[in-house]
């Protein structure tokens, strides 16, 4: 930080002066105009590219000193509007389909907005957010057929959410020991099991938790990349056999790569037999069980002792905001509870009310994510919810059909819900050719501002990897893309003259 001669009293200081508005009236002006803009750009998202280059002057504006001295609101406000909204991930876009990401929705901003301006902090205390969180996990236990006894709590995403699991089921190695004195309390080195396909933030939750990346034991596939169960029942007894000690398995309900979904009955049949913890990461994968036809597929979750998922993603919801459930709230409770005496809960006043929320997670400070979640399930209703996720697996069927129809086109993996991965291949290169040719291809999709697909290395082929998790896109969207594959596929590279 720079140094400057000492700061000369501001004369107003003496008027006691906040950080609210001098002009309250300039301020709500602008407030509107922000408003009017933000829907602006959401109502016309379609008509931008799909995502554009952040420029050198923008980028210019981002490297600037630490302001020291106070700028006008709506100077700061057109810095941001030439500066940083163009250059948007655009993850709301109709043809952003990459890694797993939801889009958000008007009214969720406007949610975000109203929780941002109460500005509560849910660590503690007798207030309506508290309640309103409660009532979101309640709901969310409905959901995913959790009994009401069950506890849980909002987290940032998946990752956080499959963090706090682990640490509960961690625990229940040695209840209250491990607690107390730690990982090196436990009679043999602690493990966990998931298949080859799990999320990688899985194993850094391991790894965070203590437990190690090399513990995470990760189980063979099938060619639909389900978690082979036999082998994992086979790696538990030979790990018994060598002394180590199993405690948690992790069944995927959409795996990031394909979107496979593990034999969940299967897994929590072995769980209870080994006497394990059953976690499932259903980041965007549970959330089909608001559909009929997915009720086999997705058997086995109600069993799970512990659920994450997101509302960030496939309910379309605003960032940030991820869930997890638990089945022992004692368990959960016992991970995260501590008995200090600046937070114990009082009989009446600010400091009773409901246990704080801070008992059944890591953080203390929480914002108001809940009031989102609570407008946004109430404004469409869960049957929406179940309308749109069909909708998207329907089109991910439907684009696996057009790249199924191409003879440049090829599908890399099965589509069991929402995930299709495929390649252009013109027929005449090799795999290493192959996998330079579509990461190019994909570069030009992007670059282009067509769509943004994204990757996905599957047994060391490379492939376009097009997850959807999109309420805006409609089949027009992934008709666009095909054909813009297929002509930068043949621009960069014609096929073989018999292929055409
Ligand atoms: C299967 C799966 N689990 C966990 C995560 C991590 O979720 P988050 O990004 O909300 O932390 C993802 C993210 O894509 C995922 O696909």
């Amino acid at each position: 930080m720079q140094h400057h001669s000492p700061i000369v009293p501001d004369p107003t200081a003496s008027r006691e002066q906040s950080l609210d508005p001098a002009d309250w009236e300039e301020l709500r002006q602008l407030g509107h105009r922000m408003l009017d803009d933000m829907m602006n750009y959401l109502q016309t998202v379609r008509e931008r590219p799909a995502w554009q280059p952040i420029p050198a002057e923008a980028l210019e504006a981002m490297h600037q000193p630490l302001p020291e001295f106070p700028q006008d609101a709506s100077a700061v406000y057109e810095d941001f509007v030439r500066n940083v909204l163009p250059y948007n991930k655009n993850n709301i876009h109709p043809r952003f389909w990459s890694w797993v990401e939801g889009g958000g929705t008007p009214f969720g901003m406007l949610a975000d907005m109203l929780a941002s301006g109460m500005n509560p902090n849910l660590a503690i205390g007798d207030h309506a957010p508290v309640h309103i969180e409660r009532q979101v996990l309640d709901w969310c236990k409905s959901i995913f057929s959790f009994p009401p006894t069950a506890s849980g709590i909002l987290t940032s995403g998946a990752s956080m959410a499959n963090i706090t699991a682990l640490v509960v089921a961690r625990n229940q190695i040695l209840p209250q020991v491990i607690r107390q004195k730690g990982l090196r309390a436990a009679p043999g080195q602690p493990l966990i099991y998931g298949s080859s396909e799990t999320h990688n933030c899985v194993v850094k939750g391991a790894v965070v938790i203590g437990i190690g990346s090399d513990n995470f034991r990760k189980v063979p596939v099938d060619a639909e990349y389900r978690i082979k169960i036999d082998v994992l029942r086979q790696m538990i007894r030979e790990d018994r056999a060598a002394g180590h000690l199993p405690f948690c398995i992790v069944g995927n309900a959409g795996t990031v790569n394909t979107g496979a979904i593990d034999d969940l009955a299967g897994l929590a049949e072995v769980a209870r037999s080994e006497q394990l913890w059953f976690h499932v990461d259903g980041a965007f994968g549970a959330v089909p069980i608001l559909l009929p036809e997915f009720a086999e597929q997705l058997r086995g979750l109600e069993a799970a002792d512990s659920l994450s998922f997101d509302f960030h993603k496939w309910f379309y919801m605003n960032y940030e905001v991820g869930a997890v459930l638990i089945r022992d709230s004692a368990a959960h409770r016992d991970a995260y509870s501590s008995p200090v005496g600046y937070l114990a809960a009082h009989e009446r006043g600010l400091a009773g009310g409901p246990e704080p929320l801070s008992n059944y997670g890591m953080e203390l400070s929480r914002g108001f994510r809940a009031l989102k979640v609570w407008m946004l399930l109430k404004q469409n209703g869960i049957r929406q919810y179940e309308y749109l996720v069909r909708r998207n697996i329907s089109q991910s069927q439907y684009l696996a059909a057009l790249v199924t129809t191409s003879p440049d086109l090829e599908l890399m993996a099965p589509v069991p819900l929402n995930i299709v991965c495929y390649r252009y291949n013109p027929g005449n290169l090799d795999e290493a050719a192959l996998n330079a040719l579509n990461k190019e291809l994909l570069q030009q999709l992007q670059e282009q501002g067509i769509a943004t697909p994204s990757y996905t290395l599957l047994e060391g082929r490379y492939a376009i990897r097009v997850a959807i998790t999109n309420h805006r896109s409609t089949r027009e969207d992934f008709d666009l893309l095909i054909d813009a594959t297929i002509r930068l596929g043949r621009s960069i590279h014609p096929p073989a003259q018999n292929q055409r």
